[in-house]
């Protein structure tokens, strides 16, 4: 089928800030400070990077590559480069945006309102009474479905108009209010313990399995891997542009921003001895513990409350916009216009979500089936691809970075570390998944 000629990003920078958007949002900017805290300091950072650079930043060069190569949507692009057989894999990717984007539009809901209630009137005292009314119910619906239309809004732009225009203003946003809180959270009493807290070292934990999976999924999680959003951003890059700089580039962003959240969270938590507070829920913590920390603060906790909640949000935004940005790409691919496109997805994305916004319960079990089997599921089936199916990765990786000297390092991770590390992360993952979505039907 003949459709228009296809959308190109303006700049290498608008790219690169667009991907980066993708990656950093609400995983980094609490759940991998909580991990962290939970597993070992320092140890798990160090773990969290050993899974970025062996496993994760192999599989984002690879779907750069798929992208840049087929200059079409993850539906299309593997079966540009492998034939009609995996075309299945295709269907897992938009399926898996899909889901992922209609409950994190829910938690993204909540950061909407907590960024405006904290204009209009500050942070409750009572912030686990306050969250227990907001996060479930039509409420949360409608800030959901609000969040979704702001994130429709600027997809519908389209690549250079849309979502460039909207990255390259608001990361640097969210760049500079993080590095200021970080700056604000030195000086609070306590600081000094709520780091030892986040860093203490113990290399003990690093010997369970479970805390393996964790990094693994984080990793994952983080930058936007498995589903096919980094496809679908270098899709609209130009044949020959670089990949291997930027896919390091995308990945020391993306860890820079999680590392110095933790920076923020935690002295801020240990100032006023909420510390315990930090309970099993990552989510619940998020929207419960901080805004308690900045009710407890006063008018410095508000505008500081107010900055945090704004910059999740920016955070939220930029991912959700990759997360359409994938549905929508695979329908203009197969003839859609980009409007009709992103308001009937958008619009069956935000249906769907109404499900996670009535019961908290089934936002987890999503989070689960999808963060930690479909997007591994998926990394798994694309480092198989290029690793032993695609021919000729060196060659289309080359276009664009001519010679590239470590290839047989990055095939190798692709062939043999990858798929270990994801099956084994798999193996845990899917039976853990399979139990809490029998318990939701219990
Ligand atoms: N990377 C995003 C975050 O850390 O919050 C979440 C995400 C966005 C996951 C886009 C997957 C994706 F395709």
């Amino acid at each position: 089928m003949i459709t228009a000629p296809r959308e190109h990003w303006g700049s290498r920078t608008g790219f690169m800030l667009a991907a980066i958007g993708s990656a950093v949002g609400l995983g980094n900017m609490w759940r991998f400070s909580y991990l962290a805290a939970e597993n070992g300091g320092a140890a798990f950072v160090l773990l969290y990077l050993a899974m970025t650079a062996g496993v994760a930043l192999p599989v984002l060069l690879a779907e750069l590559m798929l992208g840049r190569g087929a200059q079409q949507g993850p539906l299309r692009a593997l079966v540009h480069f492998g034939g009609a057989r995996w075309r299945p894999l295709g269907w897992l990717f938009v399926g898996a945006g899909f889901l992922i984007l209609s409950y994190y539009g829910v938690i993204a809901g909540w950061t909407l309102r907590y960024t405006a209630e904290a204009i209009w009137h500050g942070f409750p005292a009572d912030a686990a009474a306050h969250f227990a009314q907001i996060s479930a119910g039509p409420v949360a619906v409608a800030w959901h479905l609000g969040f979704l239309a702001l994130t429709a809004g600027i997809v519908a732009g389209g690549i250079q108009r849309g979502i460039e225009r909207a990255s390259v203003v608001l990361m640097p946003l969210l760049f500079a209010i993080l590095a200021g809180l970080a700056v604000y959270a030195a000086t609070v009493p306590g600081a000094g313990t709520g780091y030892a807290y986040y860093l203490q070292t113990d290399f003990g934990e690093l010997l369970s399995l479970t805390v393996l999976r964790d990094a693994a999924g984080q990793a994952f999680f983080s930058l936007s891997l498995g589903m096919g959003a980094m496809m679908t951003y270098a899709s609209y890059l130009r044949r020959d542009a670089d990949l291997p700089d930027e896919a390091v580039v995308i990945a020391l962003s993306d860890f820079a921003v999680a590392f110095v959240a933790g920076l923020v969270v935690f002295p801020l938590l240990f100032a006023l001895g909420l510390q315990q507070d930090v309970g099993a829920s990552t989510i619940g913590a998020l929207f419960i513990t901080l805004p308690h920390a900045f009710a407890e603060m006063g008018a410095a906790g508000r505008a500081v409350g107010l900055l945090f909640f704004a910059a999740l949000l920016v955070g939220a935004l930029t991912s959700a916009i990759s997360l359409l940005e994938v549905v929508v790409s695979s329908a203009i691919d197969r003839g859609w216009s980009r409007p009709v496109a992103t308001l009937g997805l958008g619009g069956a994305v935000g249906i769907t979500g109404i499900a996670a916004a009535l019961d908290t319960a089934v936002l987890g079990v999503m989070d689960q089936i999808a963060g930690n089997v479909l997007l591994i599921l998926g990394g798994l089936a694309i480092a198989l691809f290029v690793g032993w199916s695609m021919r000729d990765p060196e060659a289309e990786l080359a276009a664009g970075a001519g010679r590239v000297h470590w290839f047989f390092l990055w095939r190798g991770l692709l062939r043999f570390v990858v798929p270990a590390v994801l099956a084994v992360v798999l193996a845990s993952a899917i039976p853990a998944a399979l139990q809490s979505l029998r318990a939701l039907f219990d």
